[in-house]
């Protein structure tokens, strides 16, 4: 039975983006927008660009393109700005990052150097690799919150835009876990006003975001907006969230592969999982601290692909290492190196090798632009707090209390596409296809 389409709010007017950290990722996704937009490329790795979706039967043949299907913000309505702790607009930046060939830089230069960034909120405490000097002052942070609001209201004003997401592709912060101060809003206001240590900068700039009704996501695994005050806060102001740290390279691979070796139960034994990579996100995760929060982010998936608590005989002893080494001299082409020790019938050992030649910021840029277009049709659709359908996109899926975040990237598709299904009041698809042999 169909069920009724949600009412929708209108995608119309311009959508502002406001991305915190102008590096890599975001440079690479303002070039890109921009080359899109000209007719240079396509929008490769977007499935709210390129992804289909299907409808009904699949005798219907209904397979219309996602931003055809449900209604979102057009690339050419879509208004950028950013922060970062370090003065250099977009152009500067990208060139720094090294991601993009001169003759893309060239070809988007206007497009780059119109982002300069705005003075960030930012503690070396949380990121000690980096010291940058345009960065706010403030007596208190919640000063500092006010200040990012101001310029949330300036730049809606100034850019006429009628809607705003923010999007996390800040550097990844110091391994942190939940206290007191993050258990309610309550505890967390009061840490805003008394300076609490444990309120780091990614957090302020989530408040700021919810406090105005601005959908929030989380690039990096900082716990930032993963925490019951956030969470309190967002569903207040009937604002979406999701999290945590955008899904590529090598943990994609293994999300993809995982879930291969369970549906033909082949046992694994270890995974071995190692990298090299130059850009300036290596070199802040090369402080052990940063460190840290990027392994509990990286190791998690595993466990809850191959449930070993389900399967001992083929997953209960698995020694899954991740490391991750910073080489300057590959810049942003990363590459991921993958031993995998299988076995299969009688207990014969196998081994995969994957060696991955990837570019992190050009398989990032797509999560980045669908995020901003799906967290505003969240918002227009009513739905507020955590947004699991956003999975996919995530190494560490947010979700509700006492859940398990589903890693698998085709449970997870299956759950995107529904959830849009849902919103437009078409069944869900169940793959069950008994009507076709009339039962
Ligand atoms: N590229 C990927 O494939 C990928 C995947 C998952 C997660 N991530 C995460 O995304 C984030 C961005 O990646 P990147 O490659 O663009 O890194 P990057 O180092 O090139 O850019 C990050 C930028 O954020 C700025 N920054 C740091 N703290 C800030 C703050 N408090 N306020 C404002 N700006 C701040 C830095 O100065 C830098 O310019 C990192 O945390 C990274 O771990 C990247």
């Amino acid at each position: 039975m169909t069920n009724a389409p949600k009412k929708i709010q209108s995608a119309e007017g311009k959508l502002g983006v406001m991305l915190v950290g102008l590096g890599a990722i975001s440079t690479t996704v303002i070039a890109g927008l921009d080359a899109i937009r000209k007719g240079r490329t396509k929008p490769y790795g977007s499935l709210t660009q390129m992804g289909t979706i299907r409808l009904g039967k699949r005798t219907e043949h209904r397979s219309p393109i996602v931003k055809d299907f449900v209604p979102l913000a057009t690339l050419e309505d879509i208004e950028i700005a950013a922060w970062d702790l370090f003065e250099d607009d977009g152009y500067t930046a990208a060139k720094k990052a090294g991601v993009l060939s001169t003759e893309d830089l060239e070809a988007a230069r206007g497009a780059l150097e119109s982002v300069k960034p705005m003075k960030a909120v930012f503690d070396r405490e949380w990121v000690k690799k980096l010291d940058g000097t345009w960065v706010k002052a403030g007596k208190t942070k919640r000063e500092l919150a006010d200040q990012l609001m101001q310029d949330i209201q300036n730049f809606q004003k100034e850019r006429g835009v009628t809607r705003t997401v923010m999007i996390w592709c800040a550097s990844t912060e110091t391994f942190a876990e939940q206290t007191e101060v993050q258990k309610n809003l309550k505890n967390f206001e009061k840490g805003l006003d008394e300076n609490d240590a444990s309120i780091a900068p990614s957090m302020i700039y989530a408040y700021a975001a919810l406090k105005l009704g601005v959908p929030f996501a989380n690039g990096a695994p900082n716990l930032t907006v993963d925490t019951p005050a956030l969470i309190e806060l967002a569903n207040e102001t009937r604002t979406p969230v999701a999290g945590k740290d955008f899904k590529t390279g090598q943990t994609l691979m293994k999300t993809i592969l995982a879930p291969g070796l369970r549906a033909r139960h082949l046992g694994l034994n270890g995974w071995f999982s190692t990298n090299i990579l130059g850009n300036r996100d290596g070199e802040v995760l090369d402080d052990p601290g940063s460190f840290k929060t990027k392994e509990e982010s990286k190791l998690s998936v595993l466990d809850t692909i191959l449930q070993p608590e389900l399967n001992p005989d083929l997953y209960g002893n698995i020694y899954h290492k991740v490391r991750i080494n910073y080489y300057p001299p590959r810049g942003d082409a990363k590459e991921g190196w993958d031993n995998i020790d299988i076995f299969g019938w009688m207990g014969y050992p196998m081994q995969i090798k994957i060696d991955f030649l990837c570019r992190d910021s050009i398989l990032a840029a797509p999560i980045v632009l669908d995020l901003a277009l799906f967290m505003d049709l969240a918002k227009r659709s009513e739905l507020r707090g955590i947004q699991e359908w956003l999975s996919f996109y995530f190494k560490s899926p947010q979700t509700a209390e006492g859940l398990y975040p589903e890693h698998n990237l085709f449970i997870q598709e299956t759950k995107l596409k529904n959830t849009l299904r849902y919103i437009m009041g078409e069944d869900p698809i169940t793959h069950l296809g008994n009507e076709y042999y009339g039962m």
